[in-house]
């Protein structure tokens, strides 16, 4: 067993220390910078549907749900094609529309998720063309989906997901990128710079990892609250789901992840000098406006813990905690803000005696309804 966790106390923290590595291998042989190319076998085949495409479909559950609504913003932004993302436990009762031209796209670690399944089904009787992305090599998803692409993310063993989520994110870049590039929407300098900087994301993820020290000692000061809140906008506010997900999977702790800004419609009601607010506030385009919910949150008392880009000196003044995460791409930033969200929820759970890689009730995955 121990040999198994390499050295870690936790298989999830070993998990989490290998997502430089399981991100570079979901690139590669797909992204080769000196070249400039860009290629996905699994696309090869529906290059053309891709590109004509009216609608992309995205079909998951859990933490690949999650991956899902970031790729959302990635193919809205880059490939410029109208996205839905369904939970499929929803999507497969609901007698949803769907025709021969679109795609949809499942995403499952396990490749074995039941609602999954039976969502690719149903998509499947209705002419849809179907793309999956698994974690797990010939799973029950990747046998029943017309194409798809691997994440390289090795074995995934602790049930709350690190590494598979990053690897999903990983692909689900790439395909936003090449489908971008072959429907004219993502010019060839812009392409040029997302792949210089996705090629950059394991060495920053790398660096985002040295925190694990400083995000210890803040888990220790917030390891008894009975809630948490997490915000973040853009391409941060699947990050703040995710973020909330991994807190009440493997501490217990009650957690939610609103976009920061609607905040105001309700959340905001449970600020007070009890309650940790995790918020996500990377320099991107919704930078100011992040900024004015972090003031929100401080005028009602609220303990901010704020994920910041390295050199941000406007929040440190306004948080009680900081931790700082290297400048990237604002459409590549949930590769990075999320890896410090992994570590809090670990350090919490560790702290409050939780078993971390087998949380009660959860399963790692679930094949039945
Ligand atoms: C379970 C696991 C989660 C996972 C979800 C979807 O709930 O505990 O970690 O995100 O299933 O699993 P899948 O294998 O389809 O990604």
């Amino acid at each position: 067993d121990s040999i198994e966790k390499g050295g870690y106390e936790h298989f999830m923290l070993k998990e989490i220390f290998e997502q430089p590595r399981s991100i570079l291998d979901s690139m590669r042989g797909r992204l080769e910078l000196e070249a400039g190319h860009l290629n996905m076998g699994g696309i090869r085949a529906y290059e053309r549907k891709f590109v004509n495409a009216d609608r992309i479909i995205i079909v998951a559950c859990g933490t690949s749900w999650h991956a899902g609504l970031v790729a959302e913003y990635l193919l809205e932004d880059l490939a410029r094609i109208p996205v839905e993302v369904e939970y499929a436990s929803e999507f497969r009762y609901r007698n949803p529309i769907i025709t021969e031209r679109d795609i949809v796209i499942a995403i499952s670690q396990s490749g074995e998720t039941a609602d999954t399944l039976a969502a690719i089904e149903l998509a499947k009787s209705k002419g849809a063309t179907i793309f999956g992305i698994c974690n797990v090599v010939g799973s029950s998803i990747a046998r029943a989906t017309d194409a798809g692409a691997y994440t390289h993310a090795g074995p995934e063993i602790g049930v709350a997901s690190t590494k598979a989520f990053t690897a999903q994110v990983t692909v689900l870049t790439l395909l936003a990128m090449i489908v971008g590039h072959k429907r004219g929407t993502l010019s060839d300098t812009r392409l040029r710079e997302l792949m210089v900087e996705l090629s950059s994301i394991p060495a920053k993820v790398e660096k985002a990892l040295l925190l694990n020290d400083e995000i210890e000692l803040i888990a220790e000061t917030f390891k008894d609250v009975p809630n948490f809140l997490y915000l973040g906008r853009g391409y941060n506010f699947p990050v703040a789901l995710e973020g909330a997900l991994k807190l009440k999977e493997i501490s217990y702790i009650h957690a939610e992840g609103y976009p920061a800004a609607e905040m105001k419609h309700g959340p905001i009601a449970l600020i007070d000098e009890n309650m940790p607010v995790v918020v996500i506030a990377t320099k991107d385009s919704s930078y100011e406006k992040v900024v004015s919910n972090i003031q929100e949150v401080k005028a009602r008392k609220g303990r901010i813990i704020a994920v910041v880009t390295e050199g941000d000196t406007v929040i440190p003044a306004m948080a009680e905690f900081v931790i700082e995460v290297p400048l990237t791409s604002e459409v590549l930033v949930p590769l990075v803000s999320v890896v410090p969200l992994q570590l809090l929820s670990y350090h919490i759970a560790v702290l409050r005696g939780c078993n971390v890689d087998q949380p009660r009730n959860l399963a790692k995955s679930v094949t039945v309804e």
